[in-house]
C-alpha cells in the first residue's frame, strides 16, 4: 500500500472504542519486570514496533519473556540485574527503549552494544551518556551506536542532568536507579520538559514497591529490589487522542473505555483542550472511561495553549484546528523538533500542503481556520504525523496519507480502529425473489433521502458480460472485477444502457449462476462496500447485504412473501410467460440462491423479518422507517 485515502465521515459519530495499551507504561513495566527478582505479569500490553524493540532487548539480556498477543499479556522472569554478559541490542526507532536500556545495561556485568534505526541514531543521547559518566560508567560514542561497559557499582555523588531536551533521560535513570549500588540522586540543571512522563515513571516504580523522593528538581532513589507482581496497563492516551479528535471534527460522541481523566498519562490533558474548543468531555474524576461529545450544531472555537506537557498530541490538535471558527496557537513544544521528525516544521508544511494557513513559530505554530484541500500528506516515517492527518482527512475530501504503515510504531490497528468509528446510515434489505425488495427499497430511499443500490443489477450485469464473452462459469470472476457499471435509475454497463436487457430470462438465469462463483461475489461485495462508505451509507438491496456486505448496518430487514403471491407479482411484471413457467423459474432460482456454497441467502442475525403478503408498500416502508434510529430521534 503506497498511500491511504481517508474517506470523510459524513455523519456524527456514536462509538465506543478500544484503544491499545499505553506504550509508555508497557516499556516502563518491561524494564521494571526485567530488573525485579522473579516472575511478573503485564496485562493490557501494547504490541507495536516500539514495545517489540524493548521486548527483544530484554530477551537479549537473558530475561525469559513469554508473550500472548491475543490476550495482550507478557510474562517475564526478572533476573535482579544479573544480565547476560555482552549483548548487542537493537532499539529500532524507539526513543524510550534507547533511553531506558542504556542506563539499565550499566548495571549488567558485561559489555553492551546499543544501536537503532537511522532516525534513532540522529536523536539526542548526549546528556544521558554524560550522566552515566558521572556515575562511573564508561560509554563509547556520543549517540547511537554506543558501547556501554557495565559493572558500575558505586554511584556516590549527585548526578546532574539537564531536563530540557528529553524527559526520557531522567525516566531512564530513575527506572534503573534502585539497581545501582547506593541508589541514585539526580539534580536537574534546567526545567523539565514533558514532566508528566516522569510522573508516570514514578507511578510505575511505586506499583513495584520503589519510592522516588522528589523535591523540586531533586530526585532520590534508595538501592533496593523491585517487587515482582501483576501490572495492569491502561489504554494509551496519545493513541486515544486521534479518536477523541474525530468526535471534535465530525461531531457526535466517542467513548474510550479503561482510560480515566485521573490517568497519570500526560496526554489525557488533550481532552481539556477539546473542552476549551467547545466539546463536552464526559467522565468524572473517578470514572474509568472518557467520552468526548460535540454537538453537531455547535462550531469549534480556536484556543491558545501551551502543550509542553503533552507535546505528542500537539499534531492532533493542529489537525483539529482548521475546523474551528478562529485561529489556534500552540506554544511550548519547541523541543518536539527532535522527536521522530521535526514535529513543528513538518506539521506546518503538511497543513500548508493541504491548503490550510499555518505559521511556524520557534516553539509552536498558529493554525488558521480553513477548508482543507485534497493532497497526499508526507509522514516523514512519523506515526503521529500519519494519525494526526488522518483526523484532518475525516473532515475533508481527498486527503491521502503517504506511508500509512508507519502507525505500527505505536498503534498497529490504527486504520481499522478509525474505520470502526464510521457510522454508516445503511439500511440492508435482503429477501427472497419477488418479496418486493426493489419496490420497497426504492420507496425507502426516496423517503429517507439515502442513495439506493440494487446489488442484483450488478450480478445481472456480470451475467450478461459472461453470456456475451463466453468461457467457463468459474472464470466469470474476471468479468466482475473489470466491469465499470453505474447503477442508478438506469443501469449502465461500460457506457451501454442495459436496464431492460438484464431483465430477460436468459440474463436472470446467468445472474443466478455467476452469483454462485466466489470470485464474482468477492469483487462485487468489495464494490458494494466502497459504494456505501463513499456515501456514508444508503439503502442496499440484495441477498447477502446484512450477512456479508454490511453486517454492521444499523437497520437490517429480511422480506418474504408466500410463493403464490411472489409468482403472481413476477407474472404481472413479465406477462409474456405463463404463470406456471414463472413459478418453475422462481422455484429454481430460490433453490440456487439458498443452497449455493458461497454466501447463501439467509436471515442475518438481528434482521427483522417482514412478510409482505397482502400488505401495501407504504405499510412496509412505514414499518422499516420505524426501525431507523436517525429518523426517530
Ligand atoms: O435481485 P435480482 O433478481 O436482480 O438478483 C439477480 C441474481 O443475483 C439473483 O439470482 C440473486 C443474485 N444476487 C445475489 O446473489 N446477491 C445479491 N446481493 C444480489 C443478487
Amino acid at each position: 500500500m503506497t498511500s491511504y485515502e481517508v474517506v470523510p465521515f459524513r455523519w456524527p459519530l456514536d462509538a465506543t472504542v478500544r484503544v491499545p495499551g499505553s506504550k509508555s507504561y508497557t516499556n516502563r513495566y518491561l524494564v521494571i519486570a526485567a530488573l525485579a527478582p522473579g516472575r511478573s505479569t503485564l496485562e493490557g500490553v501494547l504490541f507495536s514496533d516500539d514495545t517489540e524493540a524493548m521486548i527483544d532487548c530484554v530477551r537479549a539480556l537473558g530475561v525469559a519473556v513469554r508473550v500472548d498477543r491475543a490476550a495482550r499479556v507478557v510474562e517475564l522472569d526478572g533476573c535482579d540485574g544479573q544480565f547476560r554478559r555482552d549483548a548487542t541490542l537493537n532499539v529500532r526507532q524507539s526513543g524510550t527503549t534507547a533511553r531506558f536500556i542504556t542506563p539499565l545495561v550499566a548495571v549488567g556485568p558485561g559489555r553492551y552494544t546499543i544501536d537503532g534505526d537511522p532516525q534513532m541514531r540522529a536523536r539526542p543521547m548526549g546528556d544521558l551518556i554524560d550522566a552515566l559518566g558521572q556515575l562511573g560508567a564508561r560509554v563509547e560514542g556520543g549517540s547511537l551506536p554506543l558501547v556501554v561497559h557495565g559493572g558500575v557499582r558505586r554511584a556516590g555523588r549527585v548526578v546532574r542532568l539537564p531536563g530540557n531536551v528529553s524527559s526520557q533521560f531522567l525516566s531512564g535513570l530513575l527506572l534503573s536507579a534502585p539497581a545501582f549500588s547506593g541508589g541514585m540522586e539526580i539534580e536537574l540543571t534546567t526545567d523539565l520538559v514533558s514532566s508528566s512522563y516522569v510522573d508516570l515513571t514514578i507511578h510505575a516504580m511505586a506499583a513495584a514497591g520503589v519510592v522516588v523522593e522528589r523535591k523540586g528538581r531533586f530526585f532520590s532513589v534508595a538501592q533496593q529490589s523491585y517487587t515482582p507482581g501483576t501490572f495492569a496497563i491502561e489504554p494509551d492516551a496519545s493513541a486515544a487522542s486521534y479518536l477523541f479528535a474525530a468526535a471534535a471534527v465530525v461531531g457526535g460522541r466517542v467513548r474510550v473505555e479503561g482510560l480515566g481523566r485521573h490517568s497519570k498519562q500526560g496526554d489525557v490533558a488533550f481532552v481539556e483542550r477539546l473542552a476549551a474548543m467547545g466539546c463536552e468531555v464526559r467522565g468524572h474524576k473517578d470514572d474509568d472511561a472518557i467520552e468526548v461529545y460535540r454537538d453537531p450544531e455547535v462550531a469549534l472555537r480556536g484556543i491558545e495553549t501551551n502543550m509542553g506537557d503533552c507535546s505528542d498530541v500537539a499534531p492532533t490538535l493542529a489537525c483539529v484546528a482548521p475546523f474551528a471558527m478562529t485561529p489556534t496557537r500552540v506554544t511550548g513544544i519547541g523541543f518536539s523538533r527532535q522527536k521522530e521528525t521535526d514535529r513543528v516544521a513538518n506539521v506546518v508544511t503538511e497543513l500548508r500542503r493541504c491548503g490550510v494557513k499555518a505559521i511556524e513559530e520557534a516553539d509552536g505554530y498558529i493554525v488558521h481556520p480553513g477548508k482543507p484541500e485534497s493532497a497526499t500528506v508526507e509522514t516523514y516515517r512519523d506515526h503521529r504525523m500519519a494519525m494526526a492527518f488522518a483526523v484532518l482527512g475525516i473532515g475533508s475530501e481527498g486527503i491521502r496519507i503517504a506511508d500509512p504503515r508507519c502507525v505500527a510504531k505505536t498503534f498497529p490497528d490504527f486504520w481499522e480502529t478509525l474505520e470502526s468509528l464510521r457510522s454508516l446510515r445503511a439500511i440492508a434489505i435482503d429477501g427472497v425473489l419477488g418479496s418486493g425488495k426493489t419496490t420497497v427499497a426504492r420507496a425507502l430511499a426516496a423517503r429517507t433521502g439515502l442513495a439506493y443500490l440494487d446489488t442484483g443489477a450488478m450480478y445481472r450485469c456480470v451475467g450478461l458480460a459472461w453470456l456475451r464473452g463466453g468461457g467457463f462459469l468459474e472464470n466469470s470472476g474476471r468479468f466482475a472485477s473489470g466491469l465499470r457499471f453505474d447503477i442508478s435509475d438506469r443501469v449502465m454497463l461500460e457506457g451501454e444502457d442495459v436496464t431492460e436487457l438484464i431483465r430477460t430470462p436468459d440474463v436472470s438465469r446467468a445472474a443466478s449462476q455467476v452469483a454462485t462463483v466466489a470470485s464474482v461475489r468477492e469483487a462485487l461485495v468489495a464494490q458494494q462496500r466502497a459504494w456505501a462508505k463513499r456515501r456514508g451509507g444508503g439503502v442496499l438491496e440484495g441477498r447477502d447485504i446484512a450477512t456479508v456486505v454490511l453486517p454492521s448496518a444499523p437497520v437490517k430487514v429480511f422480506l418474504t412473501a408466500s410463493a403464490g403471491e411472489r409468482a403472481r407479482r413476477r407474472h404481472s411484471e413479465a406477462p409474456g410467460q405463463s404463470l406456471d413457467a414463472v413459478t418453475a423459474d422462481l422455484v429454481w432460482r430460490d433453490h440456487n440462491d439458498s443452497n449455493r456454497e458461497v454466501d447463501p441467502l439467509q436471515v442475518a442475525v438481528g434482521a427483522v423479518v417482514i412478510d409482505t403478503t397482502g400488505i401495501t408498500v407504504d405499510d412496509v416502508v412505514a414499518r422499516i422507517v420505524s426501525l431507523v434510529p436517525w429518523e426517530n430521534r
